[in-house]
């Protein structure tokens, strides 16, 4: 089989009319055994130097005309220094420059005139004032930078969709009375207003950002603030900031802390928590108090599993988990397979509640909780929550659960450093994460290793 392959390989190359070479006929023929080839012998030959030319085109397009795409040059450590200023305790990062590359955007407080060329009192401020930066994340050269207030009670940055921009932008409320909304790719004020707080109100965080209620098709914004027990609400346009609707007493006592959930449906719920009960209020009930409106926006909708649990007497959703001690420290929003569930972690047990029925689907013991939980891959693609909880005699103990079943996948207990950073992860490449915490470890550190 293989010989009769070769052979129609070899074939065309000899000349039809060979004669078979018998006894010693060879000499004199020779040039009759080699003719000129074929026209088939000179198809495959043009078709050969064809492909070698458009080879050698590709080749030197790549090479010479085609220029390679420049990629910025990474320094390994950079350091960037500003005299007589003061840090402010937020950092974020996001690619300002559009290079693939992470930047960093931060908050200096800056006493005097130095490197920088414009002052506070040039943008209308009184010195000292806040310098929002971004910085290349590449070598730290100044991306942009712009004073933005005197003083400041919340920032944050990669907000999408507000002023129908397309790219992030940055929040900043500033004291006295003013909020500003900056476009993170160009430092450039994208709108600017005063809040009406009153002077002594406190900004509760976080910002909480609500579906479209003013029919722009832009996200708004609804803060509050608290005034001694009674918390005040506001709520801003996302595309110019203007005060949609302000509410002097929407009839809630001032709490620890809020959450914003998203049902099933697309219906918005604010969970607000103090001591150890939690109340859900909708989104759209919240509206009618700050506006003061019959008719509501058909953005905000409410969810029939969710209004089934109101108290009509309070008028609000009670949430009750099923261990009921211990102060709740924060609500945290973990994905599950079709829905986002809630976290809630307590001073003493937490648990994961459905976010859709508030049935607790585990729970975990966190007497001394420590720090704020972070969520990472620790298995592919299976998300698990990092915790640390303090284990007595200056010592803490790290624990991954899986988020699906609450069992714990890796613990170890360090301990306690001088300094105590909440934990952190970083996701990688293969969908799994880096989870980041800090101590000082002992010389009995015994860590487990784990096939994953
Ligand atoms: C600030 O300095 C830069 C160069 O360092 C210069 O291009 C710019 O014009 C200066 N701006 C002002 C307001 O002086
Ligand atoms: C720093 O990197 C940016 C790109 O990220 C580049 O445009 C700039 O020229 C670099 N500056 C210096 C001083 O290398
Ligand atoms: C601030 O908002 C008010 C309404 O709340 C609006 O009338 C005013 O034009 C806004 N000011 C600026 C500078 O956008
Ligand atoms: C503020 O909220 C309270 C409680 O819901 C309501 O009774 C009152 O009418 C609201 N005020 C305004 C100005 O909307
Ligand atoms: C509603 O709340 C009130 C006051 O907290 C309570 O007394 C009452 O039992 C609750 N009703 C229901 C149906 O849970
Ligand atoms: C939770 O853990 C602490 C020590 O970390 C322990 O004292 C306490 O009894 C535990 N609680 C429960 C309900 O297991
Ligand atoms: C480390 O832990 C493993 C299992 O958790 C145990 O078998 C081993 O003895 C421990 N080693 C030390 C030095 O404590």
């Amino acid at each position: 089989m293989d010989n009769k392959d070769t052979d129609a390989e070899i074939h065309p190359l000899r000349s039809h009319d060979v004669k078979p070479v018998v006894n010693n006929e060879i000499v004199g023929d020779k040039n009759e055994t080699y003719k000129k080839p074929n026209w088939l012998s000179r198809c495959r030959t043009a078709a050969f130097f064809a492909s070698l030319f458009l080879c050698l085109i590709v080749v030197f397009a790549f090479s010479f005309i085609i220029p390679c795409p420049v990629r910025p040059y990474s320094q390994r450590t950079w350091i960037v220094q500003y005299n007589r200023a003061r840090t402010y305790a937020f950092l974020a990062k996001e690619d300002v420059n559009q290079d693939n590359i992470q930047d960093m955007l931060f908050l200096i407080k800056v006493y005097a005139k130095d490197d920088l060329n414009v002052t506070c009192e040039d943008e209308g401020f009184q010195s000292p004032c806040f310098l929002l930066t971004a910085l290349s994340g590449t070598n730290g050269s100044t991306l942009w930078s712009r004073f933005v207030a005197e003083d400041v009670q919340f920032v944050e940055c990669g907000i999408h969709n507000l002023g129908g921009l397309e790219s992030s932008c940055c929040i900043i409320v500033g004291i006295p009375d003013s909020v500003i909304a900056i476009d993170s790719q160009t430092g450039n004020v994208l709108w600017q207003n005063s809040t009406g707080f009153p002077s002594n109100a406190v900004f509760r965080n976080p910002l909480l950002k609500i579906p479209d209620v003013n029919g722009d098709d832009v996200q708004d914004l609804m803060i509050f603030v608290s005034l001694g027990a009674q918390l005040q609400s506001f709520i801003l346009s996302g595309k110019d900031g203007e005060c949609i609707g302000q509410n002097k007493s929407i009839g809630i006592a001032s709490k620890d802390g809020h959450y914003i959930h998203s049902t099933v449906t697309g219906s918005h719920y604010v969970l607000m928590y103090a001591g150890s009960t939690m109340e859900a209020y909708s989104v759209r009930d919240l509206f009618s108090r700050s506006t003061n409106e019959e008719s509501n926006p058909i953005t905000l909708q409410t969810d029939p599993d969710w209004e089934g649990h109101t108290n009509l007497s309070t008028g609000y959703i009670p949430i009750v988990p099923i261990s009921s001690s211990g102060d709740v420290r924060y609500l945290m929003k973990v994905p599950g397979k079709y829905y986002n569930n809630i976290l809630v972690v307590k001073s003493e047990v937490s648990e994961l509640l459905d976010g859709q029925t508030f049935h607790s689907l585990w729970s975990v013991n966190t007497t001394n909780i420590l720090s704020k939980p972070a969520l990472g891959n620790f298995k592919k693609d299976v998300l698990s929550i990092m915790m640390e909880v303090g284990s007595g005699n200056g010592r803490k103990k790290v624990i991954i659960i899986d988020s699906n079943s609450g069992t714990i996948q890796w613990e170890v207990e360090i301990n306690l450093g001088s300094l105590n950073p909440s934990p952190a992860t970083l996701n990688t490449g293969d969908h799994r994460s880096f989870f980041l915490f800090w101590g000082e470890a002992s010389q009995d550190l015994n860590y487990t290793e784990e096939e994953i």
